[in-house]
């Protein structure tokens, strides 16, 4: 069930031939597949990968979890398949379009971790309802996760990082959750952490732990 459409875009500048090649060849090897859930032990999703940065790195960190990327953005997701293929990843399934299309095949209780990464983060107000956090998918969020699974989310723009530790707070669903400008463990900067900076934004982060209920 879509709730919003929280993306701008699906494709950027005009796909190069390498990568309409990526999309065609190597993405049906690893799109995303409710089916063959449950067949590994530890699951990591991430919405929103961009360029798939952060992403790959984590896939290569943990290779006993199956990482699950969600994005829209098609460029993006052609940039990952050059990573993932670059590095011959294998723990990885793709879904190139909005999260909201697939998070219901997702069992309830199966995450090990889940990021969101600087989403968009649309500043003005009458924008607001299409931010990727609100109080239903925090809910949502939080049923895919196991207890004592970690959320961790990242803005640079303040009002929305507020906005969104309010949300995850109030939600009663999570503890233990901490706010710091040092980012977790074996973090690497994704490009849009590399922007803000770049912008002289002052990234946050937020880590929260599922509840047991
Ligand atoms: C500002 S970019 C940040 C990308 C990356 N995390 C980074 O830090 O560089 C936000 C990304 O979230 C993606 N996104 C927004 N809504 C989404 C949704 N409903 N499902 C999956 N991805 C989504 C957008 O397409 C966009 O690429």
């Amino acid at each position: 069930m879509r709730l919003n459409k929280s993306f701008a875009r699906r494709v950027g500048k005009s796909l190069s031939p390498l990568q309409q090649s990526l999309l065609k060849e190597a993405l049906p090897q690893c799109l995303f597949d409710p089916l063959t859930l449950l067949s590994q032990n530890k699951y990591i999703a991430e919405i929103g990968i961009g360029m798939g940065d952060h992403f790959v790195m984590r896939a290569q960190e943990q290779p006993d979890a199956l990482h699950i990327g969600f994005e829209p953005y098609l460029n993006g997701i052609a940039n990952s398949l050059k990573l993932i293929k670059a590095q011959n990843i294998t723990n990885i399934m793709l879904w190139p379009d909005d999260v909201d299309l697939v998070i219901d095949q997702i069992p309830n209780n199966l995450l090990s971790a889940l990021y969101i990464l600087f989403p968009d983060p649309w500043p003005k107000l009458h924008h607001h309802k299409r931010r990727i956090i609100n109080e239903t998918r925090v809910k949502v969020f939080a049923s895919k996760l196991q207890a004592d699974a970690m959320l961790y989310f990242a803005s640079d723009i303040k009002h929305y990082f507020c906005y969104a530790t309010d949300m995850i707070r109030s939600s009663g669903l999570f503890h233990e959750i901490s706010i710091s400008s040092s980012p977790y463990d074996n973090y690497i900067k994704t490009k849009y952490h590399i922007k803000a900076e770049a912008a002289l934004g002052m990234p946050q982060f937020l880590c929260a732990r599922k509840l047991e209920i």
